[in-house]
């Protein structure tokens, strides 16, 4: 007979270049313990085999210190949930062996978890007196890996409505910042140096994209090509201007997030809008969602920080979701790299 009050999730991420774990009681979070692998940095992105070779080394000690900092023996932990997919391979792999080990050593089920849609029932996460968003609702999911706006009719009912044709939003805020030579990942020295400037001193082009579909490849040449040229003119262009070609491509990519987002509110009539990802924490796309509530209607959730970016509560409270509907996943099941929700 499951006790149904007292449900704790022992969640596995590892979709990516962060090695979590997290032990959920029910919808609260006990304990989330995120490794996020430094190598990285010196290669300018995520380079896929060192990760694999991360997340091997810090599987155990991150599972070890979720069940410390939670306080409880693993002897009560009611199931197992894991990463399935979307994202790369050679980490899945590592989390989905290892949940898999797990569940069969301690004789108890196995969830498995796709990783978008735990972006977006991150939401779910019980805290004090956040309020989670009623369905229907739309969800934004902007990260490195991934940008998609979601129709969530229920926790297991997603539709995708639009999604990135080629580079993720991260990747634009990355790989701009590459090019200004600021370190790696470059999204918050963006953010950082656009507070201080003006968003209309460089006005770079949007790209049209049907329906709710993104690109931002197009962005990102545009700025080289732009960079290239004024330095060619002055060599110290960079510096000189730093600050005000922050705030420029910041407010290009938040004006084109901003208008493909009021489009699906118009086109569904939903005023219940949720983002998450890690680029949530751009403070021009939390300012930009706030306006909209006076601005549109809209009632706006972001997560708490610690949600956004990749991290296993987000997969734990997927797995106590399932764990109610008794919706298990038997040991055969095998990583995803493309996962759709
Ligand atoms: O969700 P996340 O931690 O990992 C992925 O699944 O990708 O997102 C990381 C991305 C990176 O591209 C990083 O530059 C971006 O989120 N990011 C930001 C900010 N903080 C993180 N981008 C813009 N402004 C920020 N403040
Ligand atoms: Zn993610």
């Amino acid at each position: 007979m499951i006790d149904k009050q007292n449900i704790y999730i022992l969640a596995i991420e590892s979709s990516c270049d962060d090695t979590s774990a997290a032990v959920m009681h029910n919808d609260k979070m006990l304990s989330n313990v995120v490794a996020t692998q430094k190598i990285h940095e010196a290669y300018g992105g995520v380079v896929p085999e060192l990760a694999s070779r991360a997340h091997q080394q810090n599987i155990v000690p991150v599972v070890h210190q979720a069940l410390a900092k939670a306080n409880i023996d693993k002897k009560l932990v009611s199931a197992i949930a894991f990463t399935r997919g979307p994202g790369l391979l050679g980490s899945l792999l590592v989390g989905t062996s290892f949940a898999k080990s797990l569940s069969l050593g301690l004789n108890i089920p196995l969830i498995e978890v796709n990783h978008m849609q735990a972006h977006i029932l991150a939401h779910f996460i019980k805290e004090n007196d956040k309020k989670a968003p009623s369905f229907p609702f739309l969800a934004l999911t902007i990260s490195g890996g991934h940008t998609q706006i979601v129709l969530v009719n229920d926790f297991f009912d997603m539709e995708i409505l639009g999604e990135t044709l080629d580079d993720a939003v991260g990747e634009a805020f990355d790989k701009s910042a590459k090019i200004l030579g600021l370190p790696y990942p470059g999204g918050p020295f963006v953010d950082k140096y656009a507070a201080k400037g003006n968003p209309a001193a460089f006005p770079f082009p949007k790209p049209k994209v049907s329906g709710l579909n993104f690109s931002f490849s197009g962005l990102k040449t545009s700025i080289l090509y732009f960079v290239q040229k004024e330095t060619r003119k002055n060599p110290n262009f960079i510096k000189q201007n730093l600050n005000d070609i922050c705030a420029s491509i910041q407010s290009t990519i938040i004006n084109i997030l901003m208008d493909k987002l009021k489009k699906a509110s118009e086109q569904t009539g939903i005023k219940e809008i949720a983002i998450g990802g890690g680029v949530s924490a751009n403070s021009g796309i939390r300012e930009a969602l706030k306006d909209s509530e006076a601005k549109y209607g809209w009632n706006t959730y972001i997560p708490k920080f610690e949600y956004c970016t990749d991290n296993a509560a987000m997969i734990g409270i997927v797995g106590y979701l399932k764990y109610i509907d008794g919706d298990f996943s038997d040991e055969r099941i095998a990583a995803k790299a493309r996962y759709v929700i």
